[in-house]
């Protein structure tokens, strides 16, 4: 089969130079393994850290690639299942499928066949296209684990900064879903977005500090950016009760370069020393994120897919080495705004 392989460790920055399309076995499924056809697939930045080792600023949760054990990166997926190892109960071959590849296995989604535990993937719903269910996968996960954070309650006022984006998208269709009242921070070019995905209103970060522009009472801030800036600016609008929800931390594009272990520990003490703090004195910190249970939760990602909630698609590439290289260059620029989609069948 196809698959886009690493034979070593790209250097931060070279991931789009150092992949290669090759040909390689077919993955055999282990017991709970699904073996899943894949039709669609995505690029998150995250694929990019994983693979070039610079997760977290280097934190190494993804297999080092060697020349004869190939590493191939993807997480997001949708596909039809075409076999299964022994364990698996609830899926059966033909099933249309979607889910995520956990970053820990060295044969992620970009490849034409995956085998991927049944914890990490659910049905898809029938009027969901493949391309649209494989970038609900890790979009969808954060966004439901940030949301849950936020601790909504009909008539809450949030603001999502970031609110365009892959995760942002589906942050502020879920949140308005559940009766909150969205205020969307991003760039002059998506504001039209961020009305059509439902904010009640839109400030733009390029042309003023977005924070000043708000005088109503907030509950919540969401931030889907990182770093400082972002940080003072959404506690600016909280009061002590608010709650301030971020799925990056104190270090924005954390991931685009190595910090070192030092660095690590700093970032971490840091987010540490918020949490305690601000249980003393508020607004609340979060830092969240999937953790290692968060399949079950596809469910409830396919349930919003269904009926309409999907993130912001910014762009589709096909399956072939030189336009997959243009678009991790894109993403690893952060140039894209919404999920990149990979569509397997071109
Ligand atoms: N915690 C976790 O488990 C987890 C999992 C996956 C991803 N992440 C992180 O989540 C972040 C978002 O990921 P994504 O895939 O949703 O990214 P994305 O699709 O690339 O979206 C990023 C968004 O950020 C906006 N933005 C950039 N700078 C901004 C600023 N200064 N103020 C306000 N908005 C700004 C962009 O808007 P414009 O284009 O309009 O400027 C864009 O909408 C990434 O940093 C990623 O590493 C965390």
């Amino acid at each position: 089969m196809r698959a886009l392989a690493l034979t070593r460790r790209p250097a931060p920055g070279t991931l789009a130079d150092s992949i290669g399309m090759s040909e390689i076995a077919e993955p055999r499924p282990g017991f709970r393994d699904v073996l899943v056809r894949v039709l669609a697939s995505t690029i998150n930045i995250d694929d990019i850290h994983v693979a070039e080792g610079t997760f977290y600023g280097g934190i190494p949760i993804g297999p080092r690639p060697r020349p004869g054990r190939p590493v191939t990166p993807g997480s997001d997926l949708s596909g039809v299942v075409i076999g299964a190892g022994k364990g698996v109960r609830s899926l059966h071959a033909g099933d249309a499928v979607f889910g995520v590849q956990i970053p820990f296995r060295s044969k992620g989604a970009w490849a034409e066949i995956c085998a991927i535990d049944e914890r990490w993937l659910t049905p898809k719903p029938d009027n969901v296209p493949f391309p649209c269910a494989a970038a609900c996968g890790i979009s969808g996960l954060v966004a439901l684990s940030a949301i849950r954070a936020l601790k909504l309650r009909r008539g809450s006022r949030i603001v999502v900064v970031g609110a365009t984006g892959g995760i942002g998208g589906m942050a502020v269709q879920f949140a308005t879903r559940a009766g909150a009242e969205v205020i969307g921070v991003c760039g002059p070019a998506h504001v039209d977005r961020a009305y059509q995905l439902g904010c009640s209103l839109v400030l733009d970060y390029k042309t003023q500090p977005w924070e000043r522009e708000i005088s109503t009472h907030i509950d919540g801030v969401l931030d889907l950016v990182g770093g400082g800036d972002v940080e003072h600016a959404g506690r600016s609008v909280l009061d002590r009760d608010g709650i301030f929800v971020t799925v990056v931390g104190p270090e924005r594009f954390i991931g685009d370069r190595p910090l070192g272990w030092t660095g690590i520990v700093r970032v971490l003490a840091t987010v540490g020393w918020r949490i305690v703090k601000s249980r003393f004195r508020g607004p609340r910190y979060v830092l969240t994120g999937p953790g290692a249970g968060a399949g079950r939760d596809l469910r409830k990602v396919a349930e919003a897919a269904a009926t309409g909630i999907l993130p912001p698609i910014d762009s589709t590439v096909p399956f072939a080495l030189q336009p997959m290289r243009q678009a991790l260059r894109r993403a690893a620029e952060h140039r894209n705004n919404g999920r990149i989609v990979v569509d397997m069948t071109r």
